[in-house]
């Protein structure tokens, strides 16, 4: 890494946290915590000068390393640096029509370009590419709740990966193989991992804290002339991989396509392409479903597609709780009671709350294969194998 790389690296990891905590604080202590206009002037110009004179160099520099890590790194923390300008109101993408913030733009721009990244920050940045010095992985505040949001964020991510990678390694071998039962019961686990961290999430995170003090870091806001929407747990290849190899979601499908299309560049580029990879593979239940009239009898097929069938409920339970759980009591519910002034942009993908919570039930239920008459899930199949097996 440069020295100036360095310099700014140091930077948020220490003055930038102390700073964003203190206008948290600021804001908390309002009875309107949302109203954020007029509080700590002081610190938001202080932020955004020291960040600007730290940025300035690099911008100077650009990407000349070509070193990949040494890049993502700078775009990350770069990234930061403007969801931090974006949730303190010192840049708004409805207010303009170009960031005012030109070298930083450039800067992200450049970096972006020459590894094959959206212009911002993404999840990775703060999970699982988020180096920990001394135990402290990067954070915009030091506040408990947003550790906490962070740390079971890449808990989660962890499991998914966990089953994303056991799945993939089933189409070379088939169905029927041995080893496919121990992949399938590899993938279980993992997402039992996932259902757990979910759960202990649920019981801990405060929910006027991350409504109000944490969730705005992950407003969209604009990098040159367009708008980047916010990062979201989502953002990795293995819970689509997960989808497509299990067959409840479809790269055909319009609807599914469309996230797949919108997400690929706020992925890892070794993410981009497994999830493309993923792509061209057949899914398991259609292998099952191809298999079943000539061989449901046989111990192999009794075994490896009632674990199968395990793998698709423990996929469906995570994104029941992701909805049902997560999403209502910490947007849902808290946004019935702020003001729609506030509530606009409230979700790190832009659109208006209602239409993207009936986006992710539709994710949900497709991962669900919960029986629906608007769509097309995988609820008649997997009854079918089902059937198939006697019960
Ligand atoms: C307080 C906790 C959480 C809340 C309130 C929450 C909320 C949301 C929301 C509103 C979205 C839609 C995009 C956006 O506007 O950001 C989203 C996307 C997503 N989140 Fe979370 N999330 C939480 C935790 C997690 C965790 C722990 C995971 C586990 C990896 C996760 C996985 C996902 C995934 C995979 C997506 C992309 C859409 C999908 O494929 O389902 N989220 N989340």
């Amino acid at each position: 890494m440069s020295v100036a790389a360095t310099n700014f690296d140091r930077w948020i990891r220490s003055s930038f946290v102390e700073m964003n905590t203190a206008l948290e604080d600021l804001y908390f202590e309002r009875d309107d915590p949302a109203q954020i206009e007029g509080r700590g002037d002081q610190i938001k110009a202080e932020l955004l000068s020291e960040g600007q004179s730290l940025i300035a160099p690099l911008a100077a520099e650009g990407n000349t390393e070509k070193q990949f890590d040494a890049a993502f790194d700078v775009l990350g923390n770069l990234g930061l640096f403007l969801a931090a300008l974006r949730r303190h109101e010192l840049t708004n993408p409805d207010r303009e029509t170009e960031s005012p913030y030109r070298d930083c733009s450039a800067l992200g721009m450049h970096i972006a370009a020459s590894i094959g990244v959206a212009p911002r920050f993404a999840t990775a940045h703060l999970t699982t590419h988020n180096r920990a010095i001394n135990g402290v992985q990067k954070s915009f505040t030091s506040l408990h709740d947003e550790r906490l949001f962070l740390n079971y964020n890449l808990y989660g991510i962890l499991g998914y990966k966990r089953a994303g990678a056991a799945l993939m390694r089933i189409p070379p071998i088939g169905v029927s193989a041995p080893g496919a039962a121990l992949l399938l019961e590899e993938a279980g686990a993992a997402l039992e991992q996932v259902t757990r961290s979910n759960k202990t999430l649920f019981d801990n995170l405060d929910v006027a804290r991350f409504f109000f003090c944490i969730r705005p870091y992950y407003k969209p806001y604009r990098v040159g002339k367009d708008v980047y929407r916010g990062a979201n747990a989502g953002d990795f290849a293995e819970i689509n991989q997960i989808d497509l190899l299990l067959g409840l979601c479809r790269g055909n499908d319009p609807h599914y396509a469309q996230i797949l299309e919108e997400k690929i560049l706020f992925m890892m580029p070794e993410d981009q392409q497994s999830l493309r990879k993923c792509l061209g593979m057949r899914p398991l239940l259609d292998e099952f479903l191809a298999l079943a009239p000539g061989s449901a009898g046989e111990p192999w097929f009794q075994k490896n597609c009632k674990l199968f069938l395990d793998v698709c409920e423990a996929h469906g339970r995570t994104a029941s709780q992701h909805q049902n759980m997560l999403v209502r009591k910490y947007i849902e519910k808290p946004a019935d009671n702020v003001n729609d002034r506030h509530l606009k942009q409230i979700t790190a993908s832009g659109p208006p709350l209602p239409e993207l919570i009936a986006s992710l039930q539709h994710l949900r239920d497709l991962r669900m294969a919960a029986p629906r008459d608007d769509i097309e899930t995988a609820h008649w199949k997997l009854a079918a194998l089902r059937d198939a097996l006697g019960k």
